[in-house]
């Protein structure tokens, strides 16, 4: 037998996952449980959107990770392009842009202006040309656009206040007004709205969707119902999904932990020629899977946000404290740096950082509270174990620190 062969035989081995597209994070379901209310929700704001009525404007989606906030807001881009083209109403768009993914306001235009007309070049343009493009084929077009930006946290301290600004004030000098911006923005919390100033906040003034954590129950059944359409049937043990629906709550209610635990443990079982996903295949599984939300979100982190973190997890280590003090922070923070040889920023900046930080949901900040002293920020991280935080930046401040030496 030639390599060729055992190519061969590996291919046509029989798996017990059917559709394994139907497992990816980019998987809108046909069925969303739980999420009725939420979806009735923004029917009941923007529902008449698709006969050219405006009611509600804008509206904020939170929730924690995998909760299932991106999936509602893509499904109702769904429902209300399908109304608009039955109704014969032809003036609707939905653009969903992920912050995360296009980094900065002027990705973010460009994407948006690309949608809407893809001749638009990707170069050449400055963020405020491309903001006018936008809004004159809307105007052409006497467009309304649903406009989703999702992982709105990340672009915050990167020009998104501005942005948020702008786009919220695109019909301000028009004396006739041909078109509509309609904002939906998601993001984990409300933190972000401090950020903004008081006039895009009052414009703002959005209703709040939240999307609660997933309870076990329900981690079960949207669990269930994926099974069905993905999986050879009967190929998962009961045991298993009380075992992927367990961790997952434990993470915070994670349906996409919980769907990925899922295709990792199938493929455990596929590679035993097992034709059935057992417990100790989730528990595989789960030590192999990466904490890839933390490991995402590090690998857009600049260095010096990395240092702080490193700084801040490797105190809250040794202290074996629950809170350090932003002093502590600073202080090891600059150790830090000077260890991986970068000259430490300024105090100022390391305070940005620490609310950028805490914006993101890596670290959770708190003023001291009653019976504590002064004014001080105490800090800490819930959402990892600090050991496992410093394990991740390590290799990746060794890996990137000497691109940054001079
Ligand atoms: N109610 C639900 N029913 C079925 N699948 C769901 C449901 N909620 C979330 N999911 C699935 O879980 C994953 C994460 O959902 P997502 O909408 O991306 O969450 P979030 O945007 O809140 O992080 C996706 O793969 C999605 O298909
Ligand atoms: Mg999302």
């Amino acid at each position: 037998m030639d390599s060729l062969d055992i190519l061969d035989e590996a291919f046509c081995k029989p798996s017990i996952i059917i559709d394994e597209n139907k497992l990816s994070i980019e998987y809108l379901p046909n069925y969303l449980p739980f999420r009725e209310n939420q979806l009735k929700t923004l029917v009941r704001y923007f529902g008449k959107i698709f006969q050219g009525q405006l009611g509600t404007k804008r509206a904020i989606i939170t929730g924690p990770i995998g909760s299932g906030k991106t999936s509602i807001s893509k499904k109702f881009g769904q429902w209300i392009i399908q109304k608009s083209e039955k109704a014969g109403f032809n003036h609707l768009r939905y653009i969903h842009i992920n912050c995360r993914r296009s980094k900065t306001p002027f990705m973010i235009l460009l994407n948006i202006a690309r949608e809407l007309n893809s001749k638009i070049a990707s170069r050449g343009y400055a963020a405020d040309e491309l903001l006018e493009m936008i809004v004159e084929i809307l105007e052409t077009e006497h467009s309304t656009v649903v406009l989703v930006l999702d992982e709105i946290e990340y672009i915050i301290h990167k020009g998104g206040v501005e942005l948020l600004y702008a786009l919220t004030r695109t019909s301000d000098d028009k004396q006739n007004v041909n078109h509509n911006i309609v904002l939906i923005l998601i993001a984990r919390n409300t933190g972000f709205l401090k950020y903004l100033d008081a006039s895009t906040n009052s414009s703002l003034g959005a209703p709040i969707i939240h999307c609660p954590p997933y309870k076990k129950n329900e981690l079960e059944s949207i669990l269930n119902n994926r099974i069905g359409e993905c999986f050879i049937p009967n190929s998962v043990s009961e045991e298993a999904i009380e075992l992927i629906a367990d961790i997952a709550t434990k993470r915070g209610g994670d349906a996409r932990h919980a769907l990925e635990l899922l295709l990792i443990a199938g493929k455990y079982a596929d590679s035993e020629d097992s034709t059935i996903v057992y417990p100790e295949h989730v528990r595989k599984a789960k030590a192999n899977v990466d904490p890839s939300l933390l490991r995402e979100t590090l690998k857009d982190l600049a260095i010096h946000k990395l240092l702080l973190l490193y700084g801040i997890s490797r105190r809250l280590r040794q202290t074996k404290a629950a809170y350090i003090t932003t002093g502590e922070a600073e202080h090891s923070y600059i150790l830090a740096a000077e260890e991986f040889g970068l000259q430490p920023r300024k105090h100022t900046q390391i305070w940005e950082y620490i609310q950028e930080l805490e914006l993101l949901g890596i670290i959770h900040t708190q003023k001291s509270g009653v019976g504590q002293r002064g004014n001080t920020t105490y800090i800490s991280i819930q959402d990892t174990s600090a050991y496992e935080l410093e394990q991740e930046l390590v290799p990746r401040l060794q890996t990137i620190s000497h691109t940054y030496r001079k």
